[in-house]
């Protein structure tokens, strides 16, 4: 072989090595595009698929369609279980870690990102998601069709309980089941009923009804409680038996009135959902709410906001103004604080947690708000009139939503909703979600700022948030 031939077989050589090493970098965007949405590692059919979508220019498309399992895509639900799930459990618990439960707070936030609600309502909506299914108590209308045969087993589902045969058809009488009729639960409205037989075993069946179980038709399985308002259970054996959340069959919106609240004033989006009451309306003052709102939904540490030029006039009675017998920390510190949380704080006046349960007395202020009058000339709450004394002075660059004052929950955490910090803040936490690491080069907060105000423009859909910020993480 001459030198000349040589070197066209080694260029040849050179370009088809060259091929897969720029393959090579569409397929590490693919992986870490997977990764970032989803906690796990694409199939490498998946991570070919993926990186071509990629070059081809279509890398919003196949987020989406990695986030939704779809178009060759199988992600199992796990965009919602894992990284939905990771942005919101600190939200959901009072030590703000990521390691706790499915609760009803977090699962209102995946089915709100699922469902592409405008997220910055979610803070005032009535709104609750929950396990779709029945109380088995009542509903399951026979364990028995003949005297004989007390159950029956087969897997049909249909619409007509009278259709299904007669126990004496069963084929295999040893392995005896029950039946079960109800009103489908994602037709609410409906008062057609469907019948279907459980594959549960019959002990299971007799327990669920006994103990009067949550059933749950789609996945003909039972958890222990249908009740939101004074337990997590129901929350954490959708997770213990790794239900797919990302089901709009499985998961469901609905109203928090009667299931959480009997009071409709007492509703106000994530704010009056268990988990968030457990967290921060048991004991103390309630300025906990304040306290987790700020670093949940602004990204601020109390520290952050103390700002000690806030009128005091609306700190309260148990805030020692000569701690250790001098007024002098009183206005260099706390007052930074209780100046700016504790006008705000008035919206929880009549929110308790007592036992397990969220408590509001419409009218009745909690008496934790007024307790430990050290100062008796502080600030005595009479209802739930709230003040946001932050539009001026440095706090101001919140951008905060317009009402200034109001009453109630509701009102306060409407005026949140509008305000700049939020979207900022969701767009940093989505950025530390999927990117695993917080904003810091002046390129990444710029980025984040482009992707918070693409979130505003988009009529706060956060999935899209989400999927825009795996991209711009994925490198180039
Ligand atoms: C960095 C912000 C900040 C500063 C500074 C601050 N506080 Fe507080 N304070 C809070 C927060 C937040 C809570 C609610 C904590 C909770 O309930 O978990 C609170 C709660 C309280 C309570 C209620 C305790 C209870 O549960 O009954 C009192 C009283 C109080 N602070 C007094 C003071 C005094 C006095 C100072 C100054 C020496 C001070 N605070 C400085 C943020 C602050």
């Amino acid at each position: 072989m001459n030198d000349n031939k040589r070197a066209i077989l080694l260029f040849t050589f050179l370009l088809s090595a060259s091929a897969p090493y720029a393959h090579a970098d569409s397929l590490d965007q693919a992986r870490k595009l997977y990764l970032s949405l989803t906690g796990t590692t694409p199939s490498a059919v998946e991570q070919n698929l993926i990186a071509q979508k990629i070059v081809a220019g279509q890398s919003f498309e196949v987020a989406k369609d990695i986030v939704e399992s779809k178009n060759g895509m199988d992600s199992r639900g796990n965009f919602y279980k894992v990284t939905v799930k990771n942005f919101a459990t600190p939200w959901s618990n009072v030590d703000y870690t990521k390691m706790y439960p499915l609760t009803d707070l977090t699962a209102t936030v995946i089915g709100w990102v699922r469902d592409e609600k405008q997220f910055n309502q979610i803070l005032y909506s009535d709104s609750v998601y929950t396990a779709n299914g029945i109380s088995m108590a009542g509903n399951a209308v026979s364990t028995s069709l003949t005297t004989a045969s007390p159950l029956l087993y087969t897997a049909t589902t249909t619409t007509d309980c009278a259709t299904i045969p007669k126990c004496t058809t069963c084929s295999t009488p040893s392995v005896i089941k029950g039946r079960i009729l109800f009103i489908d639960p994602s037709t609410p409205n409906s008062t057609s009923k469907l019948c279907r037989f459980t594959s549960m075993a019959e002990a299971d069946f007799r327990a669920g009804m006994a103990s009067n179980n949550f059933y749950m038709p789609l996945s003909d399985t039972r958890i222990s409680t249908g009740i939101i308002k004074s337990t997590n259970a129901m929350y954490e054996e959708m997770e213990s038996q790794n239900l797919n959340l990302a089901d709009p069959k499985v998961l469901v919106e609905k109203s928090q009135a009667v299931r959480l609240h009997q009071d409709p004033h007492a509703i106000s989006g994530i704010m009056t959902t268990r988990a968030w009451g457990n967290a921060n309306y048991t004991a103390g003052t309630n300025r906990r709410s304040f306290q987790s709102t700020m670093k949940h939904l602004f990204c601020k540490d109390m520290m952050d906001i103390n700002d000690t030029n806030t009128p005091d006039f609306r700190v309260a009675r148990d805030v020692d103004r000569n701690p250790g017998g001098t007024s002098t920390t009183f206005k260099a510190l706390c007052v930074g604080c209780h100046a700016v949380m504790d006008p705000q704080r008035g919206a929880y006046a009549y929110y308790d947690f007592p036992s397990g349960a969220i408590e509001y007395n419409q009218g009745q202020v909690a008496t934790k708000m007024n307790h430990n009058a050290i100062y008796p000339n502080g600030f005595i709450t009479q209802d739930d009139s709230w003040m946001n004394l932050s539009n001026q002075g440095q706090n101001s660059t919140f951008g905060w939503g317009t009402q200034e004052s109001g009453n109630g929950l509701t009102s306060l955490a409407q005026m949140y909703s509008e305000t700049k910090e939020f979207h900022r803040c969701m767009a940093k936490t989505v950025f530390k979600t999927v990117c695993f690491k917080d904003a810091t080069t002046t390129e990444e907060k710029n980025l984040v700022k482009v992707l918070s105000l693409s979130y505003e423009e988009d009529n706060f859909n956060m999935k899209n948030l989400f999927l825009r910020t795996s991209i711009a993480c994925m490198g180039k």
